[in-house]
């Protein structure tokens, strides 16, 4: 596989740290074509070399790429699991440059001292947008007319053709899609109603209804945007879609086993809903070279996508600096905000003439008395201090002001519970 020549980025503001002396950047392997705008995020950690490989890796290729790293970069294809981390001792923090992280190993990880990142809202507003899209393009018929057009046949027909301005949707889900269609189908007259399982803040004139079987008895276009789980799978069932009014629409750009398929083809097939968008499948091909198969693919009246929700070029650039900033932070100050597997401590910027030691350790009864105990002993000032466990792993900052000993470093690395030390701040 090509690897690209590292190349060096500098930003001579960020706190140097003693885990990167000065003269070391800090070594960035980046996978399957993070954007580019992630360079320039991640040199707010200070001088970086970053390596790239162009595609997914695995195996022996992975593990001596990754050799001598300190943040690795990812998308959804590559795997890093238990022995890919041991074999990294020097890896720090891992960035997944996409919404899912299940292609890490995320409690081995924490256990191991390494936070795992994502950017879960950076493809928000694509997924809207289209489905706003297509709320509009199924409610004038534009899916049979397009295909009509194609083979030389002229349908120049207001008949079932809608504007949406005063049509009802129904949003189940309203996390940061929901909500974001909320705002922007509002803005064209729609009337909204959502479900979610959880309060939420409603935005604008939004109605929140009391179930699900609400929601689909009084929308004209029902859309999905929760996540799949356990009760979330195949929860637009037949009797789901018996319950959506006649006439009605579906778009699902959420997962593609919150709906039995075969249901729906049957309500498309009755003429019960009079359309669908569908972006996400029960079986998805890998990649360009796998056969795509639907029984979807007969109905003139349905849009599908190849899951493009969130594929966008400004969706891209947003997840490539959204997780290299978190992957930064994390090296400059220490903060695991929005972690997906690790306690999180914000302890914010360093204030000139302290050190911050950020410590990693096993969440048992005694280790903050433990190291307290070492900052007491060398007559160090604790000015902040900060502590948030999760299950096994407990993460303590703590900003310190006064001579520190050289060896302080190595005094906490042989504390009873430490998984993992690191010493911020010019020393
Ligand atoms: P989110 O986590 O912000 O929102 C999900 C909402 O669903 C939350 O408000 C939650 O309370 C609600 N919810 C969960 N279970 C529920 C239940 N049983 N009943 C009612 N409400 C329930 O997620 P986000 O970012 O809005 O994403 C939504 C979906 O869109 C996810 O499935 C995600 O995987 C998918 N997605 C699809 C993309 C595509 O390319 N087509 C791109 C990005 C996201």
């Amino acid at each position: 596989m090509a690897v690209a020549s590292p190349h060096v980025l500098n930003n001579s503001d960020a706190l140097m740290t003693q885990n990167s002396p000065a003269t070391d950047p800090w070594k960035v392997l980046l996978l399957e074509n993070v954007h580019p705008d992630a360079d320039g995020t991640l040199a707010h950690a200070g001088e970086v070399e970053i390596e790239r490989l162009p595609k997914a890796a695995d195996g022996d290729v992975l593990a001596r790429a990754l050799a001598g790293a300190h943040l690795l970069g990812i998308r959804s294809r590559t795997q890093v699991d238990r022995d890919l981390l041991d074999s990294a001792p020097e890896l720090l923090a891992v960035g997944c440059f996409c919404i899912g992280t299940n292609q890490v190993d995320l409690d081995a990880a924490a256990e191991r001292g390494i936070p795992v990142f994502n950017a879960p809202f950076a493809n928000t507003r694509s997924v809207a947008e289209l489905t706003l899209a297509s709320m509009v393009m199924l409610m004038r018929g534009i899916p049979r007319k397009m295909q009509a057009i194609r083979a030389g046949e002229w349908l120049k027909s207001a008949e079932g053709s809608h504007e949406v301005r005063g049509k009802k949707l129904g949003i189940l889900g309203y996390g940061n899609i929901g909500s974001q269609l909320s705002v922007l189908a509002s803005g064209l007259g729609i009337h909204v109603y959502y479900y979610d399982h959880q309060p939420k803040l409603v935005h604008g004139n939004a109605r929140e209804v009391g179930s699900l079987h609400e929601l689909l008895e009084l929308s004209d276009v029902v859309t999905l945007h929760v996540p799949s789980t356990a009760m979330t799978r195949r929860m637009i069932d037949a009797e789901a879609l018996a319950r959506m009014r006649r006439g009605s629409f579906l778009i699902n750009h959420a997962r593609g086993d919150l709906v039995d398929v075969d249901a729906l083809s049957d309500a498309l097939t009755s003429g019960h809903l009079a359309g669908a968008a569908i972006d996400v499948f029960p079986k998805e091909p890998k990649g360009a070279g796998e056969d795509f198969a639907s029984d979807l693919t007969r109905f003139d009246n349905v849009i599908l996508t190849p899951h493009i929700g969130g594929s966008t070029l400004e969706a891209q650039s947003a997840i490539g600096r959204d997780a290299a900033l978190k992957l930064a932070r994390y090296v400059s100050d220490g903060s695991t905000a929005h972690a997906v597997n690790f306690p999180e401590v914000e302890a914010g910027s360093l204030e000139p003439g302290r050190r911050r030691v950020a410590c990693v350790h096993s969440n048992e009864p005694g280790f903050l008395s433990r190291l307290n105990e070492v900052f007491s002993a060398i007559g160090a000032n604790v000015a902040a201090q900060h502590l948030q466990t999760r299950g096994k792993v407990g993460y303590a900052v703590a900003d310190l002001e006064g001579e520190l000993p050289d060896d302080l470093e190595a005094q906490l690395r042989s504390l009873e519970g430490t998984v993992r030390v690191r010493l911020l701040g010019p020393g």
